[in-house]
């Protein structure tokens, strides 16, 4: 069999940085192949040399043995190559018959928007997928949303599907399903091409090419290697995530939310009455699909959005709608989950970036100078402690890998902070060697008798690392685990909203 894609010998350099570094590969008709490798591996860059977004320095990239000339995405998707980005690019207030159109040529024509609404409406028959294409993206789920990109791509004629991250938070179920649609495609002769940091995903793949700082490490057959391998050969070592650690003794209340109420963005509810609390010493996860009010509970603890009604208890005093500033000088760290948008100035450089709200510090001012030494000295630590990738300290947070920008978040935040920790999502797009050390420092942060607050959308990460598990349902907490008891069967039905009796045997309430 010939391969479908060939990507041979690509180089790709950012002035001094090589991001890919004569990396070759093949991808066979109806594969599923993985590009594995650290944060700043280079993946994202091959994938968008191939999907013709960036132009290689050196290098071919072809299709059935043809050599391509990708000047722009348009030019791959002729080719039969669609993409799905790590950050959708959808527009929230058109429908999703609309998204799938725009700017394709179809979309000029009344009559064939009929024709093209029959044409997508054929691709989601024939995956079972189930979607209105009159209503707004605005009102689906990121996993829906998920869905109509994939669909778009198909649309579009993909031949060859890259999807650079699916970071939909999909509850168990969901993603059994989505690996049971990707087989399907590839039995009707499509292949994809899929970058995760999840080894539970990867090891459902035919081929895994590994990428270690720009170069190709192999490629291997899923089925004859294993997730240590795999970590071996990503990161020159074995990492176990799944050890169970040691609890902390758990104290008094540190953070209290008494029948906390906050409106979403689009002005609907987002919080409705929301009752939990987080001790000293304690950590506890939030399992829920994305936009189940994660991202609102947060902004409210930490004073970004209004609370409606309810009150917010931090260290015995009470908060409720205290300014930001005030929160997190109470010691409170937050971790949103859209690092570029709300953790970080991307023109500002990594050093500006890790002590963004703490410039006014004693450890970094005296009498209204900045302690240039102390903050070069601090940024040096933290990007050693974190392995950073960056040319330097004075490297734009905007040309980072989405991995190591999520790095400079979480540094500064276990810096600044000093009782508690909120954290959305916040190993997404981090390399399992990154994790590990993150998971270290919550642990110890932990042992401190902090109080830490993570939301996730992997059961295995809040399973190895919460005390308590409580899962989140359309701005409500609809059951509780302890971590001795903790069934993830039943936190992924409850995720998605089925609160039977299966669900409901295990829902303790509060504690
Ligand atoms: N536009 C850019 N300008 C400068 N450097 C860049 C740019 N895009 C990527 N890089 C650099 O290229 C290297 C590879 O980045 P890439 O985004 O491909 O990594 P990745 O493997 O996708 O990592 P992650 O898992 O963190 O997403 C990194 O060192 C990154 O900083
Ligand atoms: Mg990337």
């Amino acid at each position: 069999m010939r391969p479908v894609l060939s990507v041979h010998e690509v180089t790709k350099k950012f002035h001094q940085v090589v991001a890919n570094d004569r990396v070759s590969f093949d991808v066979m008709p109806g594969e599923i192949h993985c590009l594995l490798g650290e944060n700043g591996a280079g993946k994202s860059t091959i994938a968008e040399c191939i999907y013709g977004f960036h132009r290689p320095d050196g290098g071919t990239i072809s299709v059935r043995s043809k050599e391509l000339d990708l000047r722009s995405p348009s030019d791959a998707i002729r080719s039969g190559i669609g993409m799905v980005h790590q950050h959708f690019v959808l527009v929230p207030s058109m429908t999703v018959l609309e998204n799938i159109v725009i700017g394709t040529e179809v979309a000029t024509a009344i009559l064939d928007m009929r024709e093209a609404a029959e044409r997508i409406a054929e691709i989601c028959r024939r995956y079972n997928v189930e979607m209105d294409l009159n209503s707004r993206v605005s009102a689906l789920t990121v996993g829906q949303q998920q869905w109509v990109e994939i669909v778009k791509a198909l649309f579009l004629g993909a031949e060859i599907l890259i999807m650079d991250e699916p970071t939909a938070v999909l509850t168990p179920q969901e993603s059994r399903r989505l690996f049971a649609i990707f087989r399907e495609m590839c039995e009707s002769g499509m292949s994809i091409i899929l970058i995760s940091h999840k080894l539970d995903e990867v090891m459902q793949s035919d081929r895994v090419t590994v990428l270690r700082k720009g170069k190709k490490v192999g490629t291997v057959e899923t089925r004859a290697s294993s997730k240590s391998e795999l970590t071996n050969m990503m990161v020159g070592r074995e990492i176990d995530l799944g050890a169970p650690r040691p609890r902390g003794v758990i104290g008094s209340p540190m953070i209290e939310l008494h029948g906390l109420c906050a409106q979403g963005d689009l002005g609907t509810p987002a919080l409705n009455g929301m009752t939990l609390t987080v001790h000293r010493g304690e950590i506890v996860g939030i399992a829920g699909v994305a936009g189940n009010g994660q991202k609102e509970l947060f902004e409210t603890l930490t004073g970004v959005r209004k609370a409606t009604d309810g009150r917010v208890v931090f260290d015995g005093k009470e908060v409720t709608n205290h300014s930001p500033r005030d929160i997190q000088k109470a010691g409170m760290g937050h971790i949103p989950d859209d690092r570029f948008s709300e953790g970080l100035v991307p023109d500002f450089d990594i050093q500006s970036n890790l002590i963004l709200g703490a410039q006014r510090e004693p450890a970094f001012s005296k009498m209204g100078f900045l302690r240039f030494d102390a903050i070069r000295q601090f940024a040096r630590d933290s990007i050693e402690a974190f392995a950073i990738k960056a040319p330097s300290a004075q490297t734009a947070c905007r040309t980072l890998s989405g991995g190591n920008a999520q790095k400079v978040i979480v540094a500064r935040e276990f810096a600044q902070s000093t009782k508690a920790i909120l954290a959305n999502q916040p190993s997404r797009g981090l390399d399992i060697g990154v994790i590990e050390y993150m998971h270290g420092r919550l642990t110890d942060k932990r042992d401190e008798n902090f109080a830490i607050l993570i939301a996730s959308e992997e059961l295995d990460e809040l399973r190895s690392l919460a005390d308590r598990i409580v899962v989140i349902f359309k701005g409500q907490i609809v059951g509780e685990f302890r971590h001795d008891a903790v069934d993830l069967e039943r936190i992924g039905l409850l995720m998605a909203g089925h609160t039977g009796e299966a669900a409901a045997k295990t829902s303790v309430g509060e504690a």
